[in-house]
């Protein structure tokens, strides 16, 4: 796969290239020098392999992320189809984009797609959201994410980009708002049960984020 870095971040660097001929990143899990080798090398691999089983599961279901092309245990490393587009990071710091309300309303819709799957995402900042050429959410980076039942960890998904849409895209007046908007807008996408639990309401969801809020507030 003829290679160009993406991305070198401390868990993983990623390359875009072709896959059979598809247009295709690599994401290869490097080795963190801090922790014990082999502690590293089996969470790296568990963190790996749950990403890839929840990247079929959601693939499956129809939800807006990448196909899993292949998965090399031994390796490290996902080969991933590539998005056409950049992420929601990249389009909020655009100046020329002057109206980002369709795409954070779009990412509302495309999170709750997602937690009605019963999977919480874990790290949901603008870098792991990516926006297609074409206006669409493709949701990336499961690397944290896990089938959850709870609903704090459903209002932690929501309070993680409250936080960062506040702190890095301060401008962008109302982003959080149109985000609400759109999760509760998908309210009935298909919510399921399973021997596990109930995925919580969007509304039960964002009632929690309202209180993770004034709990972080309260404590600094
Ligand atoms: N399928 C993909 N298509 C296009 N770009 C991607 C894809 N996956 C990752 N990237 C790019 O690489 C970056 C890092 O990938 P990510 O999966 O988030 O790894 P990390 O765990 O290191 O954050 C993303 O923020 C995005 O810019
Ligand atoms: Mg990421």
């Amino acid at each position: 796969m003829p290679q160009s870095r993406l991305h070198l971040g401390a868990e993983a660097e990623v390359t875009a290239g072709t896959w059979f001929g598809l247009p295709a990143v690599m994401k290869q899990r490097r080795a963190r020098g801090w922790r014990h080798p082999d502690l590293d090398e089996r969470l790296g691999r568990q963190r790996m392999l749950a990403e890839a089983r929840i990247l079929l599961r959601l693939h499956r279901s129809g939800l807006p992320v990448p196909a899993l092309l292949d998965a090399d245990v031994d390796e490290d490393r996902l080969v991933l189809e590539q998005v056409d587009g950049r992420p929601l990071i990249d389009v909020l710091r655009d100046a020329s984009v002057v109206d980002v309300e369709p795409f954070l309303h779009a990412v509302g819709q495309a999170v709750r797609h997602l937690h009605a799957q019963a999977v919480t995402h874990g790290d949901l900042s603008t870098n792991n959201i990516m926006i297609r050429d074409n206006g669409g959410v493709v949701l990336i980076d499961f690397g944290l994410a896990s089938i959850e039942y709870d609903l704090e960890r459903y209002g932690i998904d929501l309070h993680v980009l409250d936080e960062v849409l506040g702190a890095s895209h301060p401008d962008r007046e109302g982003a959080m708002a149109a985000l609400e908007a759109g999760y509760l807008d998908s309210e009935h996408a298909g919510e399921v049960e399973s021997p596990g639990g109930t995925v919580p309401s969007a509304a039960d969801v964002l009632a929690r984020l309202s209180q993770v809020r004034s709990r972080v507030r309260y404590h600094g």
